[in-house]
Formats: C-alpha cells, structure tokens, sequence
C-alpha cells in the first residue's frame, strides 16, 4: 500500500490496494490511523462485494441502520444509496447540499462516514470538506480558550446557515429528536486532537444569550470554511472516500439528476458510530477527555 497527500490542502490518497484480498487488522489499523491523522482518506481501485464493503465498514465503528429511509437496501441495512437518478423525488434532491457533520441532531453523533462510487458522472458530483482541526489551530489563542469548553446546542435544522446555503428543516424530524448538546471544541477521542464542531445543526451556545451563541457559531463556521481549511472531493468509480465526522464538515455540491450514460452517480454510503474495535485500547489511555464520554 502506498499513501500519498491530495493535492487539496490535506487529506491521503492509499493505492496499491486490494481490500477484497487484504482487510486484516494489520492493514486496517494502518487506514484507521490515516483517517485520524489526516481527517479524510481515499482508497482507490477496489471492487468490493456488497458484503465486503459492509465487513470494511463494521471495522470503523458500528454501523448505522437506515431502515427508516426509502433508498436503504433491504438486504443491507447498513448501506444506503445515494443517487442522482431523475426519479429521485424534489424533497430529497440536493438534501446534503450544505455544511454539516454527519448525526449531530442526536446524542451521540456519526464518528465515521464512508462512500463508496459505484458509478461517477464525466462532470459534477465533487464533495467539499472542511478540516475543522486546522480551522481550531488557526484560531487566536484567546478565541481558543474563551471557547474550549463551551457546550453547543443543536437540533435538526437549526443552523444559522452561510451565505448562499440552504439547511434543510424537517419540523416533525426536529421535534422527534429535540435539542441535544455536543461540546463546541471536540476533542477527538482516538488521537485527543481538538476540532471546532459546529455542524449546520448547532443553534445556540449554553449559557450565551441566543443572539450572542448564533453569532459565534456563524462566525466560526465562516472560519472553518475559508479555502485554506477546504478540500475538495470527486469519488471516482472504485473509490472508497472517509471523512472523519469529528474533525470535518462537509457540503455536496448540486448535482445534475439524470440517467444518462456518463452523467449517473451512484454511491454506497455507511456511517458508524463509536470507536473501531482496533482503537478501543488507543482511546482508553486517553483518559480525562470529557468529550469523548458522549461519542462512544
Ligand atoms: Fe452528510
């Protein structure tokens, strides 16, 4: 396996891999701590089985089950599809088209998510991502301390978006779920890394006025987005693209819905939560992190 930078400000390319032949824990240790170390990872030219792609994914964290949604697989549950097929309904079009990290609405939010392309337009369909560590590092030092221990408020949709987003808001989804809290610093809970982690679903800050805790998740969120903190991400047929959901945010781009030949996109999308087995003994040294005792 060779790991090489992306040409974006950070992130890892691993070539000269076969996961169908190579998943040991040797080797999976070693893409764990890529993505950990370097917030997003891209393992190119696999071709996986549905199964295989699912046993990858249990080795992240546990995976998600999507048995509520209309594109999840029965006979994966783990996997959902996301496509730019013309028959996709208006309401789910263009849906992750805005800064967030994955499940932030609930208590425990997403650690990991993963795409895997099965098919990639010619054109369109690139992902952007933002590095929220490097965002936290480049932060004054007075911002830093002033907001290291600040909790955030967050419900489905209840962002202050950017300029020019628009964040989805699913009032019956919002009330099923309510308000939860997430710390604003995120130390990460493998590596202790501190990151910024004001996902579109943050809407207040614990003990600021309301105006005051939306003013300062706006202003941070505009940070974390300038280019220097931006990758930007087409996954290729074969391509198994990770984020890591504690360190980045990221935004789809719009995409053309279509079925045409050269114009289709279709990716096989797991989230886990919780630590992979491979770190579990990494994290327990890491003890006194606050943090962490919510992402487990
Ligand atoms: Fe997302």
């Amino acid at each position: 396996m060779q790991i090489s930078r992306m040409p974006s400000p950070f992130g890892v390319v691993a070539a000269g891999l076969d996961l169908s032949r190579e998943m040991t824990d040797e080797t999976m240790r070693a893409l764990i701590s890529q993505l950990h170390d370097n917030q997003i990872l891209v393992i190119e030219n696999q071709t996986l089985s549905d199964a295989d792609y699912v046993r990858f994914g249990h080795f992240w964290g546990k995976p998600l089950a999507f048995f509520q949604q209309s594109h999840v697989r029965n006979d994966f549950p783990e996997m959902i599809r996301i496509s730019n097929s013309a028959s996709t309904p208006a309401r789910y079009r263009d849906g992750a088209a805005h800064w967030h990290s994955d499940s932030t609405y609930e208590p425990v939010p997403a650690a990991v998510t993963m795409l895997y392309g099965i098919e990639a337009p010619a054109t369109g369909g690139e992902t952007l991502i933002a590095n929220m560590a490097l965002a936290y590092d480049a932060l004054p030092e007075a911002t830093r301390r002033r907001i290291d221990t600040m909790t955030a408020l967050h419900c489905l949709g209840g962002s202050p978006a950017l300029p020019g987003e628009k964040i989805p808001f699913i009032p019956e989804e919002t009330a099923r779920v309510g308000i939860v809290k997430h710390p604003l610093v995120m130390r990460h809970p493998v590596t202790g890394r501190k990151a910024l982690f004001t996902s579109g679903t943050a809407f207040g800050v614990e003990g600021l006025e309301r105006d005051e805790g939306r003013a300062l998740i706006a202003q941070l969120r505009a940070h974390a987005t300038r280019p220097e903190f931006v990758a930007k991400v087409k996954v290729r047929k074969g391509d198994i693209f990770l984020w890591d959901n504690f360190q980045t945010m990221h935004s789809a781009t719009p995409i053309d819905y279509s079925d045409a030949e050269g114009e289709r996109r279709l990716l096989y999308r797991i989230s886990t939560k919780g630590l992979p087995d491979l770190c579990k003994a990494q994290a327990a040294a890491l003890t006194g992190i606050s943090s962490a005792a919510n992402l487990l």
